[in-house]
């Protein structure tokens, strides 16, 4: 899917626009995807541009990073302002997607990356609408496994882990499939390229656990709350590939794909349809993103001044 980023960036601690922010053929990123990122999503409301749990993707990008051992000298503030910034300065007041990410400069062809190898920083934002058609999507189980900790750290939101998810995916679109869910190193689901996966099994919800290899999903984590909060219980466990085909619902979650419901596994329809589970949380997560309901405390970051 092709987007059009907005003219101004941030890049190494000023706003400058797209034909400026670019970088040498020597930077180390492009050579061995030593680049820490995050994707964000802000969305209008009619009355400001709020950032959703700015604070957390910002702990999750440094984090990335620090499994690498790469330093930046940027503030979790001088970031927040960053991201919030480069949105008002663009303008933008329609659903945004926001990508941070800091990444290894010139270090030369060593791959021994240290807290002294050059960072540099950028956000760029684009408007971004439904990423997956909202009425439900179809999946295959792809044959490539999900990576797992025994191989790099699967915590580490890192530009070079994404080629797992890219041949997945092209394994998945070439079959046919709008999207891939991947089992783990064991057999068992591990998540899609860029989501995670809930299945709803006697009016509860499931996921897979961290051991399954799945990315600690912000989204995941704010739908596990909403669920509380509407009496719905939430487990994460391990999940045989079989319960895709004995699960009443089964949806997807992630920051650009939002709660999107899945219609069919491997060709097999998955109920009639987004059940009413799917449907309860899609429209509490929709609340809590424009800050309606009450389970979005701090959750919100304007980027306009009130
Ligand atoms: C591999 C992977 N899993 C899960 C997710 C969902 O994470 P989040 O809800 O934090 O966006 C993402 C998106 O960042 C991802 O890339």
């Amino acid at each position: 899917m092709g987007v059009t980023p907005c003219r101004t960036v941030w890049l190494d601690g000023k706003f400058v626009d797209l034909s400026e922010a670019t970088v040498p053929v020597t930077t180390h990123a492009l050579h061995y995807g030593t680049a820490a990122f995050e994707g964000i999503r802000a969305y209008w409301n009619g009355d400001n541009l709020y950032v959703f749990r700015l604070a957390d993707h910002i702990r999750r990008l440094k984090r990335s990073g620090s499994f690498y051992d790469m330093a930046t000298t940027y503030t979790d503030d001088d970031i927040a302002r960053a991201i919030t910034g480069t949105c008002a300065r663009n303008g933008l007041r329609e659903s945004t997607y926001i990508r941070p990410f800091f990444f290894v400069g010139e270090w030369g062809i060593s791959l021994y990356v240290r807290p002294e190898a050059p960072t540099r920083f950028a956000v760029i934002v684009f408007p971004l609408d439904k990423l997956f058609n909202n009425g439900g999507i179809s999946v295959g189980v792809v044959s490539c496994r999900r990576f797992n900790d025994a191989s790099t750290p699967t915590q580490a939101k890192m530009s070079g882990n994404y080629l797992n998810s890219i041949y997945a995916t092209i394994e998945a679109q070439k079959s046919g499939y709008e999207e891939a869910i991947m089992l783990d190193q064991a057999g068992n689901v591990s998540e899609a390229p860029g989501a995670n996966i809930f299945l709803v099994q006697d009016g509860r919800l499931i996921t897979p656990d961290r051991a399954s290899s799945a990315l600690d999903g912000i989204t995941r984590d704010t739908v596990v709350r909403l669920a509380k909060s509407l009496g719905i219980p939430a487990e994460f466990r391990r999940v045989s590939p079989g319960e895709l085909h004995t699960s009443e619902e089964i949806f997807l979650t992630g920051t650009a794909a939002e709660v999107v419901p899945i219609t069919s596994v491997g060709g097999r329809a998955v109920g009639q349809g987004p059940g009413p589970v799917t449907r309860s949380i899609m429209e509490a997560y929709a609340d809590a993103v424009a800050g309606r309901g009450n389970a979005s405390d701090g959750w919100l970051t304007p980027v306009y001044p009130a």
